[in-house]
């Protein structure tokens, strides 16, 4: 029997696969966080076992960890300023390819390697689109001192507004030592006022909305890979 989650898999596996087109051998290739980009990490993993020659740059020290225990060169933003493709996943996408990010907590690092790449990538499963961004909570990174201002000033945004927390119940610490503030408007109407209203507020790091970085979205529904672009629908 097959379960939804098993489904889900595969669906994950299906666009990690389809986003391996998009990369050439000498590439500078940026690698995404989250359980889709585990499968990505996986799949290029065994494409430089057969030779292909890329240098990675890891969004999460989770990625990082993962990539170099499968054998894939690393390098960093230090050494290299520009990236050819970033494949990353996402907690929603909506038909402009506005996404929310951040679920997995890597959205900064994932934002700055979106920013310096001349593709983004996006690989998800179909559950991850929607119409209109906001079912997700919209993760936003902050720093420590100034939590509970910016809860208070995005709640008034009209959000309700959850610090998150590790499993051990104590605030969740980011790879770049921040906290996060989970987001639920609902839905989100104008995401570039948004987006700018939240960069305005002193003290958040960054969003989890990236707008007009997502060059084109793998979505995937069992095997079945579409590929989205801007404007067009999955
Ligand atoms: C991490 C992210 C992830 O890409 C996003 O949460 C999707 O993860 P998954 O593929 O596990 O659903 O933005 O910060």
């Amino acid at each position: 029997m097959i379960t939804d989650s098993m489904a889900n898999e595969q669906a994950k596996e299906a666009a990690a696969r389809a986003s391996l087109g998009f990369i050439k051998d000498g590439h500078i290739v940026g690698i995404g966080s989250g359980s889709t980009v585990a499968h990505f990490i996986r799949l290029l993993a065994e494409q430089v076992k057969k030779g292909l020659r890329i240098r990675g740059i890891p969004t999460s020290e989770y990625s990082r960890l993962e990539a170099a225990r499968l054998g894939i060169s690393l390098t960093t933003l230090d050494e290299c300023q520009q990236i050819d493709v970033t494949v990353d996943g996402a907690d929603e996408v909506d038909p402009q390819l506005r996404l929310i990010k951040g679920g997995g907590g890597a959205l900064l690092r994932e934002k700055i390697v979106a920013s310096v790449s001349k593709r983004l990538v996006i690989v998800a499963d179909s559950t991850k689109t929607v119409p209109v961004l906001g079912r997700f909570p919209l993760p936003v990174e902050v720093i420590k001192f100034a939590q509970a201002v910016l809860k208070k000033r995005i709640e008034a945004l009209g959000a309700q507004v959850a610090l998150r927390r590790a499993a051990n119940g104590d605030p969740y610490v980011t790879d770049e030592n921040n906290h996060i503030l989970d987001c639920r408007f609902g839905t989100i109407g104008d995401p570039d006022r948004l987006g700018q209203q939240l960069s305005n507020m002193p003290g958040v790091v960054e969003h989890g909305l990236f707008i007009g970085m997502a060059s084109v979205a793998l979505v995937a529904e069992g095997s079945e890979v579409v590929e989205v672009k801007a404007g067009s629908r999955a």
